[in-house]
């Protein structure tokens, strides 16, 4: 008998974007639907839960619809289910738990909870048919900077983390200190472009105790006191010196860090993933430090990067032919840790 496909509709709600995706055989994407809530957070600042979670249960049943309809499927010929339960925002992240458990239960489908980080490394796959296990992966995203080695499918060592603010959030909190406003990332990306990264000297923070570990407090606030002393002094800001010299400190810890640990474990195969990792900047410092150590340089294209469905797909994917499996007691973990 001719084997059925695996198709998985995956679906992703741990922060500001309602996604859901069908993915065939882990990672052939046949849809991709984001709904992204930014434009209603943005005169806030930053992502209000409250109104994420509202914004999660208008959406959720139309993306599905629209992700099943897309990929000209239905729901009875997905094979499971996978959806994000931690790490992200409690609310938002019970909102895809109950949607997808409902769905499990109602199509009689199998349910698979899949860890959010494991879907931003899995990205990785769904361009670059030919990567496989092992290799290095930075995770940079808003609420992460993990440095994680990638054993197998579905089997991580994290070798690295931030101890205080993620790589993404110091992109968001310089970008509203120097009036760029939220999503910060992008913004800075691109005013970046006009600016010398030169400019001014911005530190570059190390954590004794561990090599790969980060630490980005520091830099926000060295940007802030760099700001307030400009103000005492009436001297105005260059908007784009700031913040291309911001970037270039950011972008060279996480090449250092990075380009350390892909040489202590020996892989010929680096990859990066998350919401920064489609910060240009960071994406060509990478593609010559890669270059230099004869390492192949993996990364997703940007939509893959920041947050959507379909890299959640893939991992269930790997997951389900793991053989795992989650019940109706599924629930979602806010701060769920990645290879434990
Ligand atoms: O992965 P993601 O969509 O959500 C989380 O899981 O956190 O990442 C969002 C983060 C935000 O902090 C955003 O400012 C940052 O990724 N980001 C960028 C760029 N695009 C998004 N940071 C730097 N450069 C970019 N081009
Ligand atoms: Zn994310």
């Amino acid at each position: 008998m001719e084997e059925k496909e695996i198709l998985i509709l995956a679906i992703e709600s741990s922060c500001d974007e309602t996604a859901a995706a069908v993915v065939r055989e882990g990672r052939e994407v046949l849809s991709n639907v984001i709904y992204s809530q930014i434009d209603l957070h943005t005169i806030y600042g930053g992502v209000v839960p409250e109104i994420a979670s509202r914004k999660h249960i208008e959406k959720i049943n139309q993306v599905v619809q629209a992700a099943l309809d897309q990929a000209g499927k239905k729901l009875t010929d997905m094979t499971a289910i996978a959806v994000t339960y931690g790490p992200g925002l409690v609310g938002p992240l019970l909102i895809g738990v109950s949607f997808a458990k409902a769905l499990s239960f109602a199509a009689g489908i199998p349910l698979i909870g899949v860890h959010h980080i494991e879907g931003h490394i899995n990205a990785n796959y769904i361009e670059n048919k030919e990567l496989e296990p092992p290799f290095v992966c930075l995770v940079a995203s808003g609420g992460h900077s993990h440095l994680v080695v990638v054993k197998d499918y579905g089997e991580y060592e994290v070798i690295g983390r931030t101890r205080d603010d993620a790589a993404g959030e110091a992109f968001d909190k310089v970008a509203r200190a120097i009036g760029l406003g939220y999503p910060g990332g992008p913004k800075i990306d691109k005013v970046s472009k006009q600016g010398n990264p030169e400019a001014i000297h911005f530190p570059r923070a190390k954590v004794v105790e561990s090599v790969y570990d980060f630490s980005f407090s520091g830099l926000k606030s060295a940007v802030l006191n760099y700001l307030n002393s400009c103000q005492m002094k009436g001297e105005e800001i260059d908007q784009a010196d700031v913040a291309a010299s911001f970037q270039k400190a950011v972008v060279d810890v996480l090449v250092e860090h990075s380009m350390a640990a892909v040489k202590e474990y020996g892989f010929t195969k680096f990859a990066i993933a998350g919401g920064v990792a489609s910060n240009s900047s960071l994406r060509t410092a990478f593609e010559e430090a890669c270059e230099k150590e004869k390492v192949t340089f993996y990364h997703p294209s940007p939509v893959f990067c920041t947050d959507n469905a379909a890299m959640i797909g893939t991992a269930g994917y790997y997951e389900y032919k793991k053989g795992a499996r989650d019940g109706s007691d599924l629930n979602a973990v806010p701060n769920l840790r990645l290879g434990e």
